[in-house]
């Protein structure tokens, strides 16, 4: 059993036992790469005032996100293919979250359906939704959602088109692969996660396949966004899917102060701070810079999130620091569900904890509630003060 000290370690591993197209799909930004590069990058030009001769004993990371109680600020993000990463990968990461205390979200285009997560856990996870033409589909999934008790619903705003990642249209990426020599080549060599693949019928995109109808190719990401999401999306559209949930909403997707009005006029309940991991819109600034002035200015009217580019603790500290209520980790769990499955997902969740409890100690507090910005010394410029 290798030990484990980081995220780094668990991406290592990652990168051996995932054939190519997963891992690339995971570790991709869009374009140049900027924002992706930059959204965690920019954690590290951000520093922590160290403090000292502080009593720490007895410290805690549990706090709330939404009014749930978490074991720290951080939620498993939606992510797209999780299935891919290692059999059943949506239902492994969802088990590891809930043991953990913290909340999992299922994609919309998770591989397990929203039914296998719900069959194979105790506790309410979230379940996130793209804005989707089909609104009988839509309404379906939202209906499938509150049978299974989803308690919260995550609406991605910021992808009714996709930005393109060279990555995957270079390798064909597909639910399953699709078999030709390279691809087959790659997964000879990813001998444990080809027998958990040979050991599920969950291969497909388990939402969708069997549910919406007029899907020409059911294997493709790519495809199936360009026929059904919604690019005629806005804000009244948002505001009859916060209606029509009747629950906890949050909106993923948030760089921009008026966003981020709209998004409390709506009577969303949260936002993330969020560029989508820099898979978007490549040449945006990155969450950590971004979060400052959305926290200025709607920090009294709505919970705050940030996701993109969190790696370690100490990130989770930083953010919490700038004004996040909590934090979404995408591919740092990705990468131990890939590395050692759901006992990877665990080690993430565990490396994270540490640091960020370790981190605030540090910092002079052992209470994740009591953390200001004042632990922080913040460059100047760092938030900007943008033309
Ligand atoms: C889907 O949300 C993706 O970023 O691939």
């Amino acid at each position: 059993m290798p030990v484990i000290t980081s995220i780094d370690d668990l991406k290592r591993l990652y990168k051996r036992r995932v054939p190519k197209m997963f891992y690339d799909y995971c570790e991709s930004g869009s374009w140049t790469e900027q924002t992706f590069r930059e959204n965690t990058s920019d954690f590290q030009s951000l520093y922590l005032r160290q403090r000292v001769a502080v009593d720490i004993a007895g410290r805690s990371t549990a706090c709330k996100m939404i009014g749930q109680d978490v074991a720290m600020p951080v939620a498993l993000a939606p992510v797209g293919l999780t299935g891919m990463q290692c059999a059943d990968g949506e239902i492994k990461a969802a088990r590891a979250a809930e043991k953990f205390g913290v909340p999992f979200t299922l994609s919309t285009m998770s591989i397990c359906s929203i039914e296998d997560v719900a069959e194979n856990t105790e506790k309410p996870f979230w379940f996130q939704v793209y804005t989707l033409r089909d609104q009988d589909f839509m309404r379906r999934l939202l209906d499938r959602a509150k049978a299974a008790k989803c308690s919260a619903l995550v609406i991605t705003v910021d992808l009714q088109i996709m930005g393109q990642r060279h990555k995957d249209l270079k390798n064909g990426l597909s639910a399953p692969p699709k078999l030709t020599a390279k691809s087959i080549a790659n997964m000879m060599t990813k001998a444990r996660w080809g027998l958990g693949m040979l050991g599920t019928k969950r291969r497909f995109f388990g939402n969708i396949v069997g549910h919406a109808t007029g899907v020409s190719d059911p294997g493709s990401l790519s495809a199936w966004t360009a026929e059904a999401f919604d690019q005629t999306l806005d804000w009244n559209k948002i505001k009859a899917m916060v209606d029509m949930w009747d629950g906890k909403v949050i909106l993923k997707g948030i760089m921009d102060v008026q966003d981020a009005k709209m998004a409390a006029q709506v009577g969303a309940d949260a936002i993330v701070v969020s560029n989508h991991g820099g898979r978007q819109l490549d040449g945006a600034l990155s969450t950590i810079r971004t979060i400052s002035e959305i926290v200025d200015a709607v920090g009294d009217k709505i919970e705050i999130h940030l996701d993109s580019g969190i790696r370690a603790g100490q990130d989770v500290l930083k953010a919490r620091a700038l004004g996040a209520t909590g934090t979404m980790i995408g591919r740092a769990y990705i990468y131990g569900l890939g590395a050692m499955g759901e006992q990877g997902v665990t080690s993430a969740l565990s490396v994270i904890q540490k640091e960020l409890d370790l981190s605030m100690a540090f910092c002079g507090h052992r209470d994740i509630n009591s953390v200001t910005r004042n632990i922080l010394q913040i460059p100047k410029g760092f938030t900007g003060h943008w033309e």
